[in-house]
């Protein structure tokens, strides 16, 4: 499973990129609007920075104009995929970008019903949103297994992008079920790697070897 970083803060992006396990990042209109910067830029330091795919959302809501807004994204950069929310003009904008040989997230999608259409429009990523789904007093994560189920079942090539993950044992089923990626905010990214017995264990090294060097010191 691929690990993307949900977010369009550059210092987030840096920083896991370091550790050597970002796979790409998914951007959306809130995100880039949280940084108060120009969304050209934003999305043009994002995308040098990745070499994986990164997610740049169209903002417009109606089908010839989702379809123009999406054909400039993809020319920023051969990293660019086109996010399109899950409407009937978004499928229509999203099923002409594919014919086009662009690669498309189709994102907002809630039920398998939803994912079975992004699929038949041929997109290259489709996005469950768990965490909001559980807000909603659903069971996000019986969403993803039902959308994973019918892609395996229907040999279907479109990837599965967990999103809207809020705490890593959401990371962790949703690899267990078979997301093909999953996309989190930082946070949630900087706890995948924390455990309180590393810690406690490196202290514990650190003091002992700390213990022969004196002991040797001492000796010498
Ligand atoms: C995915 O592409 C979305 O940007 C994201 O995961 C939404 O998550 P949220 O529900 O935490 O806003």
């Amino acid at each position: 499973m691929r690990l993307f970083l949900d977010t369009a803060n550059i210092d987030e992006i840096r920083e896991i990129n370091r550790w050597g396990v970002l796979s790409g990042v998914t951007t959306n209109p809130t995100l880039v609007a949280r940084e108060g910067q120009d969304p050209d830029e934003v999305w043009k330091v994002i995308l040098e920075e990745v070499g994986g795919d990164v997610s740049l959302e169209v903002t417009a809501s109606e089908a010839d104009e989702m379809y123009a807004q999406g054909k400039e994204l993809a020319k920023k950069a051969a990293n660019a995929v086109v996010k399109l929310p899950m409407t009937p003009d978004g499928l229509s904008a999203g099923k002409r970008l594919v014919s086009d040989g662009i690669k498309i997230n189709v994102t907002l999608c809630f039920s398998p019903a939803q994912a079975i259409l992004a699929a038949e429009i041929g997109a290259y990523i489709m996005s469950p949103f768990l965490g909001r789904l559980d807000d909603a007093a659903a069971d996000g994560m019986h969403v993803l297994k039902e959308i994973c189920d019918i892609y395996a079942v229907q040999g279907y090539e479109t990837q599965v992008l967990a999103a809207s993950l809020r705490h890593p044992m959401h990371v962790v089923q949703a690899a267990q079920l078979g997301a093909d990626i999953a996309t989190m905010p930082y946070d949630v990214f900087a706890k995948l790697v924390k455990h309180p017995l590393t810690d406690r264990g490196l202290e514990q090294f650190n003091a002992d070897w700390q213990g022969l060097q004196q002991h040797l010191k001492e000796g010498s």
